[in-house]
């Protein structure tokens, strides 16, 4: 029997025998009293990889931008975020629901937002408005298609944003894509923002995990709302030695990803029916537009081939390519989509 060749995200990966092996004899201790040298060593080592003084393990990127947001702010303040972005579309309207705060919803170009609509979202302190004291970014970005910014757009965000008393935090969950794509280190794309949360479990195949980094003092604060959110975990370290293993060993490989990315793209930008730029595809994230046919028959018709995708919204498709996607099984998916979409023609 054929494999099913599974698209739908880079969250599917399963972790490498390098991960198995590290877990199994990692030393661990009590994580709640600070005991647990392995994942000491990994909250050390994403900071130090992202040029900040402290890190926080979570156990998901949901938690780690929620505790970005909540160690930043008070209830009854403003958050501007693009009205894509994962933190708002995404996460269960946490900041809200647990934090007490609002987010302003900002219109991005693929989710990238301009220094100019932050200056023209901020307002005068006023009896009637809420203090805006947040500026969330994503980078890369995921409904917008894996696009990214640029240390240099970063800088003007965050520039704007630190001018007004704003703080930052940017949702890093696939950050090493970004910084793999535009060949600089992640940590020249983190330096701007003041907390940034990278994640260990999307296409750097660890089975669990993100992490939140920040001033020490901030990271002190999360450390505690993390307890608050039932977040301490125990003996983390046979987790966070998959975490170690994933820093070192699984960010270079992500610009194959990207590579296939980008074929994939040319391919099925040529498909009739199919309508993408493949100038838009700048990382691991592929989403195009149906001409005609609707998402689910779509789906449904290339599962049947054995192929699995998602959709992000009504005719839209979106694949993501990951370590187990290699050329055989990028190949055989371009096949699928051109048979579904000749049989539906
Ligand atoms: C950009 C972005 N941020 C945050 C998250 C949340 O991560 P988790 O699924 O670990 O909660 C995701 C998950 O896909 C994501 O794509």
């Amino acid at each position: 029997m054929t494999q099913t060749i599974d698209l739908r995200s880079d969250t599917v990966t399963q972790p490498t025998e390098a991960m198995r092996e590290a877990m199994a004899r990692a030393p661990v201790g009590d994580d709640v009293y600070g005991e647990d040298p392995t994942v000491r060593a990994l909250e050390e080592r994403a900071a130090h990889l992202l040029g900040k003084e402290a890190g926080l393990f979570c156990p998901s990127g949901t938690m780690a931008n929620l505790l970005g947001v909540l160690s930043q702010t008070q209830p009854g303040d403003e958050l501007l975020c693009d009205v894509e972005s994962h933190v708002y579309y995404y996460e269960v309207g946490g900041v809200s629901r647990i934090g007490g705060v609002i987010p302003r919803t900002l219109p991005g170009d693929r989710g990238r937002l301009t220094p100019e609509q932050v200056t023209a979202a901020l307002r005068q302190p006023d009896i009637h408005f809420p203090p805006t004291t947040l500026l969330c970014l994503e980078n890369s970005h995921n409904r917008g298609g894996g696009s990214t910014y640029s240390v240099e757009e970063t800088e003007a965000l965050c520039r704007v944003a630190h001018a007004h008393g704003l703080r930052v935090h940017l949702d890093g969950a696939r950050l090493f894509n970004a910084a793999i794509a535009q060949g600089v280190p992640a940590a020249q794309l983190a330096a701007p923002a003041d907390t940034v949360m990278i994640s260990l479990s999307k296409g750097l195949s660890a089975p669990v995990g993100s992490i939140l980094c920040g001033p020490a003092e901030t990271i002190a604060r999360a450390r505690k709302l993390r307890k608050l959110l039932g977040g301490g975990m125990r003996q983390a370290g046979v987790l966070a030695a998959a975490g170690l293993i994933a820093l070192e060993q699984m960010v270079d490989r992500l610009v194959e990803d990207h590579a296939r990315a980008r074929r994939l793209a040319a391919a099925l930008a040529e498909i009739p029916g199919i309508e993408l730029d493949p100038a838009t595809v700048e990382t691991n994230i592929v989403i195009f537009q149906l001409a005609q046919m609707d998402e689910k028959t779509f789906l449904g018709a290339l599962r049947a081939q054995g192929v699995l995708a998602g959709s992000p919204a009504p005719g839209r498709i979106r694949m993501v390519l990951h370590r187990h996607i290699g050329d055989g099984e990028l190949e055989q998916a371009i096949r699928a989509v051109r048979r579904v979409m000749r049989e539906a023609a």
